[in-house]
């Protein structure tokens, strides 16, 4: 049995700007998305076989020469995304293999930087019999829920809260029905699973795992690049 990865990487990155969409936006000379194939490549012990790209439409052809070579030993599908992010993933599971596949992990393109022993956490607990697993780090700012008008409505204890990362790890008959349901306002893969009543393992994650959302963590990708390399 083996694991397979999706990865949507169909956003356009309006909050960060620039030219191209995020996924091709260039890091230490490559692009986001290439950082995040190798870095699923590295988790030796996930024993990825399979990965399904989901791409803005019109950049399959490009994408696929682009990635081949890094993921010599599995098979590689592109697949045009959706509008919204679950619409991407949704076009991505539906390649993904039914047979030989044990855990089917969804991997942001725009996590790039996610270190191999978080993603070997994530499919160790799916095998271990988790059905969904995701990765969480403490949140360091204090959290308040606010009604329409802006007035504070309570703090939770910041104790109970984590914020959440990708990969996140599936048993795939699982995903299969989540993304069958009701996909409305979900943020994650992870929020569908909870929805079907199934319970949601955490294991943890990292700070290098930051989603590269706005120009400055394109500065802090940057950084983290060159410190890995020194
Ligand atoms: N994504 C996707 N299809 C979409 C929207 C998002 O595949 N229709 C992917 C993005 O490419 C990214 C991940 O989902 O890898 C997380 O989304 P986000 O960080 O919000 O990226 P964008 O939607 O591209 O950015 P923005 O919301 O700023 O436009
Ligand atoms: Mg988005």
């Amino acid at each position: 049995m083996s694991t397979a990865a999706i990865i949507p990487a169909a956003g356009l990155g309006l909050r960060l700007g620039g030219e191209a969409p995020k996924a091709f936006r260039e890091v230490g000379g490559e692009s986001l998305l290439v950082h995040a194939v190798r870095g699923l490549k590295a988790a030796t012990a996930a024993d990825l076989a399979c990965f399904v790209i989901a791409v803005p439409a019109g950049s399959e052809d490009i994408v696929l020469k682009l990635l081949e070579p890094y993921c010599e030993g599995a098979s590689l599908q592109i697949v045009a995304g959706g509008s919204e992010r679950t619409d991407s993933v949704r076009a991505a599971l539906d390649l993904v293999p039914v047979d030989g596949i044990d855990c089917v992990l969804v991997h942001d393109a725009a996590r790039s930087f996610v270190p191999p022993e978080v993603i070997d956490r994530v499919v160790a607990a799916v095998r271990s019999g988790a059905p969904a697993v995701v990765p969480v780090i403490p949140v360091t700012d204090t959290i308040k829920r606010v009604d329409q008008d802006g007035r504070v409505v309570d703090t939770p204890d910041r104790r109970a809260l984590v914020a959440v990362q990708t990969p996140q790890g599936f048993e795939p008959s699982l995903l299969r029905r989540a993304h069958a349901g009701d996909v409305a306002g979900a943020t994650d893969d992870a929020m569908l699973c909870e929805r079907l009543g199934v319970t949601v393992q955490t294991v943890e994650g990292s700070e290098d795992a930051f989603k590269v959302t706005r120009p400055r963590d394109l500065l802090l990708a940057e950084w983290l690049l060159a410190e890995r390399h020194r």
